[in-house]
């Protein structure tokens, strides 16, 4: 009899590696490595988590419904063709497994979110890189990439690690080359910090045609990843499809409490939102100052150019001595980069501070 052997493609999959939580065990000053939102989560969530503690031996609404309905009325969206799911990880895989398997291609952009060759991987299918440019995604490019044997296309937008963005006209134009067999998933995990005129989440291009949808996350602007929570808004017939494979309990009872409750604190979510708006500008600046590259970034974090593998290794080393954590983007292919979350003006600040004393001492 043949030994025990995972299905095709399996271990092929190099495993991926979440940023790091403590420095040499102990508790990091600044943990800037998952992007994890600076002002955490809002008073009211924790609240709503904490009351839920009573009801723990209860199964959460398998259907999430008054979740959906707090998600359509806060985006203004119809809540029946919103699927919730524990992180938007949990969607981007059963949308993958939904609709690709062995044989077939999943594209996606040379710098984009780590989970889509892994999930492709895990299906069996290819994952097909399109070249990026300048650290942006070159929709032309992955145009270029698109054959008949591609079933999906991930996008994320903003993206991560880059933070860079594809403008509304880019992403329709990449919309309007896909065949109407290959599903077009617009993972828009960062898109409440972005305030540009040419940018758009993906929500009217879900309404407007049958093969694309968005994901949406509220471990971001809303600080809450610990509780595993992330939706996405397609067309009926692709959340009639993803509802037969998910989990009938996917969403747990406490994070559809908080989830609701964080979409209400307006307040909590603008104070993110400005936060970020101040501090982003501002590291980039300074670290610019210091003559390191900062990717122009639209996300809550920016991953900073220091020339060499070498150097960035050494500045990791070096932050993590000052009790602060970037993240080492080598599995992205951007050995050179190390990604830094925008944390909090005292954060902001000795990463500065840190980087100004590494800098001095390692020209
Ligand atoms: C682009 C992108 N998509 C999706 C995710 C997954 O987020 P979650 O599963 O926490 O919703 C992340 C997390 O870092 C991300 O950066």
């Amino acid at each position: 009899m043949s030994a025990l052997t995972p299905r095709p493609g399996i271990m092929k999959i190099a495993p991926y590696v979440p940023g790091k939580d403590s420095v040499d065990g102990k508790e990091p000053i600044a943990k800037l490595s998952s992007n994890e939102g600076a002002l955490g989560p809002s008073p009211k969530a924790m609240a709503a988590y904490a009351k839920a503690a009573a009801d723990l031996h209860r199964y959460p609404d398998g259907a999430s419904e008054k979740l959906r309905k707090a998600i359509g009325r806060h985006y203004g969206l119809d809540p029946e063709r919103i699927i919730c799911g524990a992180g938007s990880d949990e969607i981007l895989n059963l949308l993958v497994r939904s609709y690709c398997g062995p044989g077939d291609e999943l594209l996606y952009s040379q710098y984009g979110f780590l989970m889509y060759p892994i999930n492709a991987l895990g299906v069996g299918a290819t994952p097909v890189a399109a070249p990026e440019n300048d650290y942006r995604s070159d929709v032309d490019a992955m145009i270029a990439k698109i054959t008949d044997k591609t079933r999906v296309v991930c996008l994320a937008n903003p993206n991560n690690p880059t933070g860079s963005y594809v403008t509304k006209d880019d992403v329709r134009k990449l919309q309007k080359a896909l065949p109407k067999n290959v599903l077009l998933v617009i993972d828009a995990a960062y898109a409440e910090y972005v305030s540009k005129n040419d940018y758009e989440s993906g929500v009217e291009l879900v309404d407007q045609f049958e093969n694309v949808v968005m994901t949406r996350t509220f471990s971001k602007i809303y600080g809450m990843g610990g509780l595993r929570l992330g939706w996405m808004y397609g067309p009926a017939g692709i959340v009639d499809v993803i509802s037969r494979l998910r989990q009938p309990f996917n969403v747990n009872l406490a994070a559809q409490l908080a989830g609701i409750a964080a979409l209400e604190d307006i307040a909590h979510t603008d104070a993110s939102r400005t936060n970020n708006d101040i501090w982003l500008p501002w590291l980039a600046a300074e670290l610019t100052k210091l003559g390191l590259k900062p990717l122009p970034s639209v996300g809550n974090f920016v991953s900073v150019g220091f020339g060499s593998k070498e150097r960035a290794a050494a500045a990791n080393d070096w932050m993590m001595k000052d009790g602060l954590i970037p993240r080492m983007i080598a599995g992205y292919g951007m050995p050179e980069f190390l990604r830094i979350t925008v944390g909090t003006e005292k954060e902001v600040k000795l990463v500065q501070d840190s980087l100004a004393r590494f800098v001095a001492q390692n020209k």
